[in-house]
């Protein structure tokens, strides 16, 4: 008996529970924790429509949920906003408490704009919030999540994520523009940001996970169910010895790093999306500039901001033109529907009127007759990087590009934009656009690309302030041709040797590096020119999870052994550990396949265009290539020391030309070719 005593003791403080008949108790299903949601708004009425509809879509029981909204100081509708909302979906929840104060003017009386941040609007927004945290506790909620109305969760499953992770203070990373984003990574003595080297790889979600920063804002997510969360407080004069600002969300962060309540914030899935907080000299209006960013990020980024049915009346769009231009066409495959709806997001948003130009797919084309459409292939064609011939996808793309010259030369068009349909335009692109087309009316141009990828960035000589004079370049995602020019590509006959597009453009403006290919084209009189910085980038980049090229993964023109490429997943290269330290990885499946084709230099290059890519900066092109190859080379079963020769002239190689890589390339091969000698050595 006493025995069973005991063993009851120990189990019940072992943790697992056990019934009078000896079996398991398990699969007790608990109910998801309750959340209150707690939003001041002041002026957001064209954000709001976003934000509740994010709110609305959150993948989250509405009855564990309770809403806390105040809105008060507004020129604008966002009360009426929030009412409309509330009143189709208020009742779906726990609660919905809505305070509202349309008399209490427009400023607080020491604020120079709405935007100011001054003494009284801080002391207000601390009272608010805390009358917000007070709320939280008297209903007894679990967690409480702080929001600010521009906050755009399109992941829905954000809230539920986020508390399954068990974190007293969590905020989901949000992507902003450029290198914004809603935590800090150091703090100043002082109490200010300070920027660490912790920061870029987070933000840019080179590394993911939860990371305990010391400070979050903008979203967080507050555990109330530690009795240390009842110290935590957003009220400077609450807080003992504290003499940093008056300031809610530092005092916040503060205070809970005194009560060692660690703050966390998450990047381990794309949440969502926040605009660029206004400072105080901004004009107001520019808001509406900053929301059509988010906008077009969260386009590019195949997640488009939601918008409720109901709430539709509350957002403007710009009047549609062509920017200047005599036509915009956008090339589109009709089977890729999806990527159609969400660039003609984009052109609503932007205000752009675009002429949708069916391209031709490759998949119809019948590579062995293509006399019948009097095509003749580039003999001896091949692709520089992964030696193979010319897919269908890239005639097909070559057929679409030519028939718009075409018809620009048909129709007498002076000026037109030719987008492709996988891409992103980069903030501020109206204002842009048009300053481009300002600087280049003083040119006598024939082409200028607005998106490409560059391969010699350092080498190339500005024309204007904004434009340059390409060098040797991939890709043709969108560029400005004149009635000129498009002549010009339709006299070179392309059709009788036909090469990639993107090779032929290079050709005809004569940087094309190979002269075999060249020798083909007698005249190469193009003027090119190319924005700089670009104002269009590829939606995904090549390797990423959901990049499909049309391009490459046609079937090839003729067979090639070298399928892996398309099979690399980012993430996978994402392992490579550049910067931080000396670790390199490539995941074994990648490596197998290397070593089974035995493609090492291919694959030496397609790590290192994907790794560069991710980097989104030639600059880091160095590092990148050096990352490859020795994450390829360690890969290798070890020990590798009969190739260190060859390894220390390519580390000479990149440091001597540490900005053109490129340059190195023979070396890389001798590198790879030594290790991988080696490896069937040592393997047999
Ligand atoms: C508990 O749930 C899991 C997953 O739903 C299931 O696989 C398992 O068989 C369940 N166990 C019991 C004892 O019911
Ligand atoms: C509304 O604002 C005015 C001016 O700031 C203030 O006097 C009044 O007390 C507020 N009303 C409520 C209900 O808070
Ligand atoms: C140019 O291309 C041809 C045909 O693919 C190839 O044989 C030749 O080696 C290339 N020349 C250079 C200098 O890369």
């Amino acid at each position: 008996m006493e025995l069973f005593v005991l063993a009851l003791l120990v189990n019940f403080f072992s943790g697992s529970l056990y019934s009078c008949y000896g079996e398991d108790i398990k699969n007790v299903s608990y109910k998801l924790p309750t959340v209150g949601i707690s939003v001041l708004v002041r002026n957001k009425a064209h954000t709001l429509p976003y934000f509740l509809t994010c709110i609305r879509d959150l993948d989250y029981p509405k009855n564990r949920l309770y809403l806390w909204i105040h809105s008060d100081f507004n020129e604008d509708k966002s009360i009426e906003v929030i009412e409309k909302w509330a009143d189709k979906y208020a009742s779906l929840y726990n609660g919905v408490h809505i305070t509202t104060n349309s008399s209490s003017g427009r400023l607080h009386k020491d604020e120079k704009s709405s935007i100011h941040w001054s003494p009284e609007h801080f002391k207000h927004v601390i009272r608010l919030r805390e009358n917000a945290l007070e709320f939280a506790r008297k209903m007894w909620a679990d967690y409480l999540l702080m929001i600010d109305a521009d906050v755009f969760l399109t992941n829905p499953s954000t809230l539920k994520e986020l508390v399954s992770k068990g974190l007293p203070i969590a905020a989901p990373m949000l992507v902003s523009d450029g290198l914004y984003s809603n935590f800090w990574c150091g703090m100043t003595d002082n109490y200010y940001y300070k920027r660490t080297d912790d920061y870029k790889p987070i933000q840019r979600m080179e590394k993911q996970g939860c990371f305990e920063v010391p400070m979050v804002h903008t979203a967080v997510l507050v555990d109330l169910r530690s009795r240390a969360s009842d110290h935590l407080t957003y009220n400077p004069e609450k807080i003992r010895y504290y003499d940093g600002p008056q300031d809610d969300i530092i005092a916040f962060a503060v205070n809970a790093k005194n009560h060692d309540i660690t703050l966390f914030v998450c990047n381990d899935d794309l949440y969502g999306f926040a605009p660029v907080p206004l400072e105080d000299n901004h004009d107001p209006k520019s808001d509406f500039e900053q929301l059509l960013n988010i906008k077009t990020e969260a386009i590019g980024r195949g997640s488009p901001l939601p918008l409720d049915e109901h709430l539709q009346d509350y957002v403007k769009y710009p009047d549609l033109w062509k920017f200047g231009c005599s036509e915009i066409y956008m090339i589109n495959l009709e089977r890729r529907n999806e990527r159609r709806e969400l660039m003609e997001l984009s052109f609503k948003e932007l205000g752009m009127d675009v002429k949708h130009f069916m391209a031709v797919d490759g998949r119809n084309l019948d590579m062995n007759n293509l006399k019948d459409l009097s095509i003749t292939l580039m003999p001896n064609y091949e692709d520089p990087y992964h030696k193979r011939p010319m897919k269908a996808g890239e005639v097909g793309c070559f057929l679409s590009h030519y028939y718009i010259w075409e018809e620009i030369v048909e129709k007498r068009h002076a000026i037109t934009l030719v987008l492709e349909d996988d891409i992103h335009f980069v903030p501020y692109f109206r204002n842009r656009f048009m300053r481009l087309m300002r600087e280049i009316s003083t040119l006598d141009w024939d082409l200028v690309y607005i998106g490409r990828k560059i391969l010699l960035d350092d080498e190339e000589q500005y024309a204007t302030q904004h434009t340059t004079r390409p060098l040797y370049s991939y890709w043709t995602l969108g560029y400005l041709l004149s009635e000129r020019g498009a002549r010009k590509l339709l006299a070179a006959r392309p059709l009788d040797r036909m090469l990639p597009v993107d090779e032929f453009l290079p050709i005809m403006f004569d940087q094309h590096p190979n002269a075999t290919w060249k020798a083909h084209f007698q005249t190469r009189n193009i003027e090119a020119y190319s924005a700089a910085p670009l104002l269009v980038h590829p939606t995904h980049y090549t390797g990423q999870e959901g990049y499909i090229s049309d391009t490459e993964d046609s079937d090839l023109v003729t067979d090639a052994p070298h399928h892996y490429k398309n099979e690399l997943s980012f993430f996978e290269l994402f392992h490579c550990k550049c910067h931080e330290s000396n670790e390199y990885y490539v995941s074994e499946k990648v490596y197998r396949r290397a070593f089974s084709s035995g493609a090492y230099e291919d694959l030496v290059w397609e790590v290192a265009a994907s790794v560069r890519e991710s980097y989104a900066e030639l600059r880091d092109s160095c590092a990148a290539l050096q990352c490859a190859a020795d994450a390829l080379g360690d890969a290798l079963p070890r020990p590798a020391a009969p190739c260190d020769e060859q390894r220390r002239a390519l580390q000479a190689c990149y440091a001597a030309h540490e900005l053109q890589p490129l340059k190195c390339h023979h070396l890389v091969k001798e590198f790879m070719r030594c290790a991988r000698r080696h490896a069937l050595h040592s393997h047999s």
